[in-house]
């Protein structure tokens, strides 16, 4: 992540109008919101080495976020994807409700609620206290970043920043093929569109639903179901109530089973990776023998 700005050696000589160079360097990172992505996005920075400032504004939520990361790297250390001791790793997250704490951050991602005003809100508390050149991404699922650039005081360093639950397990890379197979490819033979809706947060969707469906969609409207099921108070395998029924262990068993299959099928794609030229080439090969034994008489 392109983020601390570094003066070149020749800086003395640059121009009137040439930018210092950036130097690619994320050390710390801030995360505001430890719901379920913030907690997940944080096991994955800390696993990838950096130290990670974590704000949340729910006192229950903020006490139980350092267990939920700690059972989440203690997962991948399980799976044999994390060599370093979880608790020790553990030591390099704070968790608080002041936004002082992420004053050192090269770059924070906002993981709060998916509504406008909130997340305007938080980008603004996050701006009063970083730096200027800190990069502020934004978790949304829908809402378009210009958007959330509005009435910021460095809108250019706003991005979206869209990470897929479990983050500390699925893998992203840069293009469309790749973050196809590794997202929608990663779920879909485990659970269709409702039920993962229930494993992922049923509210997040309506929000996703209103903001997006004026665009992609003729009726323009949240369907009735879903308002519903909302208002209701359902939250899927979160509080047992979802599109599916659940006792509380049937929706705990969910949540296990969901993030044991995100470990297998993660297992499985590696073994078939997309550059294996040897694999790639073995098969043309076998195409070509077809075709030649095809002409022979
Ligand atoms: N759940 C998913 O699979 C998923 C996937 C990709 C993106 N997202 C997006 O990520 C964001 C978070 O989703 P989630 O599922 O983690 O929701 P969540 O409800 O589990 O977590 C949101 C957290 O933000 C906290 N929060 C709310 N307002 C706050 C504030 N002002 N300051 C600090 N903390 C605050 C809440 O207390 C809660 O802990 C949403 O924008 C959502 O659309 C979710």
């Amino acid at each position: 992540m392109m983020t601390r700005r570094r003066r070149s050696k020749h800086s003395g000589r640059m121009g009137r109008n040439q930018q210092p160079s950036r130097a690619l360097v994320c050390t710390n990172a801030g995360i505001v919101g430890m719901g379920l992505m913030g907690s997940s996005i944080a096991a994955c920075l800390l696993a990838a080495g950096r130290t990670v400032a974590a704000i949340e504004a729910d006192p229950a939520n903020l006490k139980k976020a350092s267990r939920q990361v700690l059972s989440l790297l203690e997962g991948l250390r399980k799976e044999r994807l994390l060599r370093a001791d979880p608790r020790k790793i553990l030591r390099r997250l704070t968790v608080s409700k002041d936004y002082s704490a992420l004053r050192q951050s090269d770059i924070v991602v906002e993981c709060v609620t998916e509504d406008l005003n909130v997340k305007r809100d938080v980008i603004r508390k996050i701006e009063q206290v970083v730096a200027p050149h800190t990069i502020i991404g934004s978790n949304t699922s829908a809402i378009p970043p210009t958007q959330l650039q509005q009435g910021a005081l460095h809108p250019e360093r706003i991005l979206g920043t869209h990470w897929a639950e479990p983050a500390h397990i699925t893998r992203f890379i840069a293009d469309v093929d790749r973050s196809l197979r590794n997202d929608l490819g990663y779920w879909i033979t485990f659970a269709g569109p409702f039920r993962f809706m229930d494993l992922t947060g049923i509210p997040a969707y309506r929000a996703v639903m209103r903001d997006l469906l004026p665009d992609l969609d003729c009726s323009q409207q949240v369907p009735a179901m879903m308002e519903r099921l909302v208002e209701s108070g359902a939250q899927g395998v979160a509080n047992a109530k979802g599109f599916y029924n659940y006792t509380p262990a049937q929706a705990k068993r969910w949540e296990v089973r969901f993030l044991k299959f995100s470990y297998d099928v993660r297992a499985l794609a590696r073994k078939y990776p997309e550059d294996d030229a040897s694999f790639a080439s073995a098969t043309l090969a076998g195409v070509d023998k077809q075709r030649e034994d095809r002409k022979q008489p």
